[in-house]
C-alpha cells in the first residue's frame, strides 16, 4: 500500500503542477491567436484543476494523507513548475506536452499498483485519468502545429 500511497501522491503532484502551468500560460500568453488559447487553456486548467480533488480523495480513501504543502507538491512533481511568465505559444504548448507526458506515466505507475493492491475503483478511476490525459495530448499536440 506504500508503493499505491507513494504513485497517488506522484499522481496529484504532477496534476497540481501541470495544473498551475495552464494557468499561468492562459494568463500570460499573447498573439494573434489569444482568444481561442485563453479559452482553450480555461478548459484545460479547470479539467486538472477538478481532478486534484477526487485523486486526493481517493488518497484518503485508501486511509493515507495527502500532501500538506505546496513545497511538497512541488517537490513531488515531476512536472517543473515554469520560472518566468510563458507568453509565447509555441513554448507554452510545448511545455504542456511535456508535462501531460510526465503525467501519463506517474498514471500508468499509479494503475498498475492500484490493480495489484486489487483496487478495483481506483483502477477504474486511474484509467478514466490516462484516457483524459490522452485526450489532452491530442488536444495539445493539434494546437501546437
Ligand atoms: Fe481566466
Amino acid at each position: 500500500m506504500d508503493e499505491l500511497h507513494s504513485a497517488l501522491k506522484n499522481v496529484l503532484a504532477d496534476t497540481f503542477v501541470m495544473y498551475f502551468k495552464a494557468h499561468q500560460f492562459h494568463w500570460n500568453v499573447e498573439g494573434p491567436n489569444f482568444p481561442q488559447y485563453h479559452s482553450f487553456l480555461d478548459n484545460l486548467y479547470n479539467e486538472l484543476w477538478a481532478a486534484t480533488d477526487t485523486i486526493a480523495e481517493h488518497i484518503r480513501a485508501i486511509d493515507k494523507y495527502t500532501p500538506s504543502s505546496l513545497a511538497e507538491l512541488i517537490s513531488t512533481s515531476m512536472v517543473q513548475e515554469e520560472k518566468t511568465p510563458t507568453s509565447a505559444a509555441d513554448k507554452g504548448f510545448m511545455e504542456l506536452i511535456s508535462a501531460n507526458n510526465m503525467a501519463l506515466v506517474s498514471l500508468m505507475k499509479a494503475y498498475q499498483a492500484a490493480d495489484a493492491a486489487s483496487e478495483v475503483g481506483l483502477s477504474n478511476f486511474l484509467q478514466d485519468r490516462i484516457d483524459i490525459h490522452n485526450k489532452h495530448g491530442w488536444m495539445l499536440k493539434s494546437t501546437a502545429k
